[in-house]
């Protein structure tokens, strides 16, 4: 993106780019998905006054941002999205000059470049956000589970903080911030803090350990909350809270089992907010509070690896944080890792089992269907939405790497390696690089013979999945496999031993249903209830075969799904789904039409892409 700046500012700001600062290398930190140049100026600190209109779906306010000045003649360059910016003033009120760039096009944004005077150390800019702004999802009180009160969340990463706060949008920028939001009565706001404080019409907020700009969320609603521990509670609307708790009762062990294997949690406080359901994420892994779908309370705790895996970014992703978002497999590989060995320790090794032979199937499955330079994991993400490199790449070959690494070392050192890469990093943004320089030290180097068991550079750099990635066989899946074939092969649904089955395992039985015949479909949904699943897993893998299939009995609960999820992991298999059935093609664009306007930003990009949904249409 920096080479979208004029040649003249490029002459001016480029030759700077590189000064370090202490903790961080800029130039190595390169971050394509930002026009800020925090080698020059840098913000260290922000104040945020808000003030939520859930009528215009607008947030008025002003951002006051602390700076470092590295570079003492360089301006002040902040991302905006969206955003109209209503006055610039140093920490005297003095008026600066500023201006706003064009639209820099697509995911880009505006940047914001602010002249500074000799001794300016704070900027305060006043604003407002466009009712499109993508990372706030405005709901109507129809979208909610109380149908009385409108609802509002951010959603930050990647780049969409810059859509409701002026900043450098940089995940290799992290700041320290307070913030003041004012709500309508009878709302109540939280944030991703780790204090906070209620007054009348507003709440105050604290984050005291530096953060980078997408972890900075917030949700306004008709909340409440349930202990779970001294530390931990589940927040959600009034009528699925206790639904919520009962659910996460698990919370507490979670967070020690990390501890005990990772090391000493260092947020104070681990909440989980449960969303409306158009959230367009599984979770979102916001310190102090991970913000996550209602659609993970299955009622026997099943899908719950996923608050394993938005506690694990405590460590990995928010206490280390990938520096630019082509080293995202630092988070999310890392992470998935972190979630498998929790589950193992708190729900025991047949479930983690499970868990990680269904995501190296969906990893392989994704590998037919990416292109090379996509199967990397330090993927080239210049010029691109930092949004195409969320696949299972990052996420399921990250974790294989590290389930590699663990193999070929033991899982004695791998611990002891994790943990020391944890606490010498702490709150700091890094990159691949610097990952390698560690592991190269810590590991490759302490042991020759080990060292050639594992070629580090084809897993970083090569595509495909290298032949040494562990696949683990569970005999609970053995089962299934074989459930599946007796049952393609003619045993009737019954007669499968299907009793003791566990979510994971329905899972795997129907991802080995590929094309059954109508009969099959019907005889499936009558020994088990398939369209009446009150598992979203389960629900929407049967609901993507029956579409496929043409298997009209699931098109009311199919068409209710669409209207009411917004998780973009759910709705692309479904709509995808729709596009190859009989008549697909118009039955998707007409539920679109209908629930276009539900999604989330991020969800509607998507589907809009898949659909070739115009703009205005
Ligand atoms: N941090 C991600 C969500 C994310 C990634 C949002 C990139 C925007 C851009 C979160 O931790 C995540 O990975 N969520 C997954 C669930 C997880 C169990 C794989 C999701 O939402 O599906
Ligand atoms: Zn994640």
């Amino acid at each position: 993106m920096r080479k979208l700046l004029p040649v003249a500012s490029c002459l001016i700001f480029g030759a700077c780019w590189g000064a370090p600062s202490n903790t961080t290398n800029w130039v190595d930190t390169l971050d394509t998905h930002t026009f800020a140049l925090p080698g020059q100026v840098r913000s260290k600190h922000l104040d945020l006054n808000l003030n939520l209109d859930f009528d215009q779906k607008v947030a008025t306010g002003s951002v006051t941002h602390h700076l470092v000045r590295t570079d003492r003649s360089a301006p002040f360059i902040v991302d905006t999205s969206e955003l109209s910016i209503l006055a610039v003033t140093d920490q005297n009120g003095q008026d600066l000059i500023w201006d706003l760039a064009p639209d820099a096009g697509e995911w880009r944004g505006r940047p914001l470049t602010i002249e500074l005077g000799e001794n300016t150390d704070k900027v305060k800019i006043q604003y407002q956000t466009s009712p499109h702004a993508e990372a706030m999802q405005w709901l109507s009180p129809e979208q909610t589970n109380g149908k009385k009160k409108p609802f509002l969340f951010t959603q930050g990463q990647a780049i969409l903080t810059r859509s409701w706060i002026p900043l450098q949008d940089s995940p290799a920028v992290r700041v320290t911030w307070n913030a003041r939001v004012t709500a309508p009565a009878g709302m109540t706001t939280v944030m991703s803090a780790d204090y906070r404080k209620r007054k009348m019409s507003h709440t105050m907020f604290q984050m005291t350990r530096p953060v980078p700009s997408y972890l900075i969320a917030l949700a306004c609603g008709e909340l409440t909350s349930r202990p779970i521990s001294g530390r931990c509670a589940v927040w959600a609307e009034p009528g699925i809270v206790d639904k919520a708790a009962t659910e996460l009762d698990d919370l507490e062990r979670m967070v020690l089992a990390c501890e005990d294997l990772f090391g000493p949690y260092r947020w104070g406080r681990y909440d989980v907010l449960f969303l409306p359901p158009s959230f367009p994420f599984g979770g979102m892994e916001n310190p102090c509070m991970t913000f996550a779908t209602p659609t993970i309370l299955a009622g026997d705790k099943s899908l719950v690896s996923l608050i394993a895996h938005e506690l694990a970014h405590s460590w990995s992703g928010n206490l280390v944080t990938n520096a630019t978002w082509r080293d995202f497999w630092l988070n999310e590989g890392f992470t998935v890792y972190l979630e498998q060995r929790i589950m193992e320790h708190v729900y025991g090794k047949d479930r983690a089992l499970m868990e990680i032979a269904l995501g190296m199937q969906g990893l392989q499955k994704e590998l037919t269907e990416l292109p090379e330079a996509d199967q990397v994991l330090h993927i080239d993400l210049t010029d691109r939405n930092p949004d195409d490199g969320m696949t299972a790449i990052a996420y399921d070959k990250g974790a294989a790497f590290l389930r590699r690494l663990e193999q070929v070392y033991g899982r004695k050192r791998m611990d002891k390696f994790l943990r020391e890469w944890f606490n010498e990093h702490a709150f700091q943004s890094l990159t691949t690089s610097t990952f390698l320089d560690f592991l190269d030290k810590r590991l490759i180097a302490s042991d020759s013979e080990l060292a050639k068991q594992i070629d580090v550079k084809d897993w970083v750099t090569g595509f495909g999945l290298p032949s040494d990635a562990p696949i683990p066989d569970s005999e609970r899946f053995a089962a299934v496999d074989a459930a599946v074939a007796a049952f393609l092969g003619g045993t009737t649904a019954a007669e499968l031993g299907t009793d003791d089955w566990v979510t994971q395992q329905w899972l795997r039985f129907l991802s080995g249903v590929k094309k059954p015949s109508q009969e099959q479909m019907a005889a499936l949904d009558k020994a088990f209830g398939l369209t009446r699943s009150g598992n979203s897993e389960v629900l929407s893998a049967w609901l993507a075969i029956a579409t496929r299939n043409n298997y009209a009995a699931a098109n009311a609960r199919l068409d209710l799904f669409l209207m009411t999820v917004g998780r973009r992991k759910f709705l692309v298999p479904l709509y995808q789904a729709l596009l190859e059935a009989d008549n697909g093609k118009i039955r998707a664009n007409a539920i679109y039409k209908r629930a276009r306007m539900r999604y989330h930003a991020v969800s509607q990009r998507t589907l809009d892409a898949m659909l070739g949904h115009k703009p205005g249409e």
